[in-house]
């Protein structure tokens, strides 16, 4: 095992051994709340942008186990974004994470309900952390404050409704783009910027961690969007071929499987460049941006 897998599979395990702590302490009840919340957030997501946000508050020199929570509360935030996405009101998808999605377990009542449970406790669990740090509190709350405006309307949500009220439509470069940088490209800078509210660097080092996110946050939804036509079933853990079926406004669909691949490349080469100034330090955020775009899941 390389290094980067090693350090990769050590801080998806500390997050998904955070998750399972903190589950298995709650009182289960009403018991199919907790059973809908655990057979989605523990279907084996990859944990990029807990492990985004935990590896940049490290080059920043920060403690890991002060932003866990934040990690942790991220995730389920990514989460609940999914189990909504997939409802048959959003995309109508029968699969993620390679198993039935939620509502096709347990009945979109209880989907619904398991986002927004995900959701709510996302903020409890960051703001419980906040209260243990009463001298970085100001921090704390400026870091679960980007969390929260990244997941709201002028970020995740308003992505999401831009890109459903688009289906069948054809979009303009620019609503394409803030479709991706708002769906998927915001959840992936809170990761970045969480890390700077709790460590507040220098101008010049925030402002490539932002660059760095940013550029990585569109990479990732294009490459999400080529895998949608080039990618399997067996590796992504999703059906494939839907965003054509349901007349979706994607990279590929606009500029085809090259100039989206292209496009890509580009956005990785501006991500990585903004490493330069981290030298070895940065070496592992050069290696997720290139695992998220090599990637086959
Ligand atoms: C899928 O995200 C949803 C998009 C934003 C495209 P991921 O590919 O990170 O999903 P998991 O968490 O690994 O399942
Ligand atoms: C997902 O975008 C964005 C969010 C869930 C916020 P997609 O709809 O393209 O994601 P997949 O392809 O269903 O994973
Ligand atoms: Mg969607
Ligand atoms: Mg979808
Ligand atoms: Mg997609």
């Amino acid at each position: 095992m390389c290094d980067f897998d090693r350090q990769y599979n050590q801080l998806m395990g500390l997050v998904n051994d955070y998750l399972y702590n903190l589950l298995v302490q709650m009182e289960r009840y009403p018991v199919i709340i907790y059973d809908s919340i655990e057979y989605s957030l523990f279907a084996g997501g990859k944990r990029l942008r807990p492990i985004i946000l935990l590896s940049t508050h490290s080059l920043l020199e920060g403690n890991i186990e002060e932003s866990m929570p934040l990690a942790g509360g991220l995730e389920m935030i990514h989460t609940y974004s999914l189990i909504h996405d997939d409802l048959p009101a959003m995309d109508n998808d029968d699969y993620r994470r390679g198993i039935p999605t939620n509502h096709k377990k347990f009945g979109e009542g209880i989907a619904i309900l398991a986002g927004d449970a995900l959701l709510n406790l996302a903020y409890e669990t960051m703001l419980e952390n906040a209260l243990l740090y009463q001298d970085r509190l100001v921090r704390h709350i400026g870091a679960i404050n980007t969390i929260a405006q990244a997941a709201g309307i002028r970020g995740m949500i308003g992505g999401q409704v831009v890109d459903l009220e688009n289906e069948g439509k054809r979009v303009t470069d620019v609503t394409l783009k803030y479709i991706h940088d708002h769906k998927t490209g915001s959840l992936f800078m809170a990761s970045i910027l969480a890390g700077i509210s709790l460590e507040d660097p220098p101008e010049y080092i925030s402002r490539a961690l932002q660059e760095y996110g940013r550029s990585l946050g569109l990479a990732f939804q294009v490459v999400d969007d080529i895998l949608d036509v080039t990618g399997n079933y067996k590796e992504l853990g999703k059906i494939t071929g839907r965003d054509r079926d349901k007349g979706k406004a994607t990279y590929v669909d606009k500029y085809g499987l090259d100039g989206s691949r292209s496009i890509v490349k580009e956005l990785y080469e501006r991500a990585v460049d903004q490493l330069a100034i981290f030298g070895s330090r940065g070496k592992f955020l050069g290696e997720l941006a290139s695992f998220i775009i090599n990637r086959h899941n």
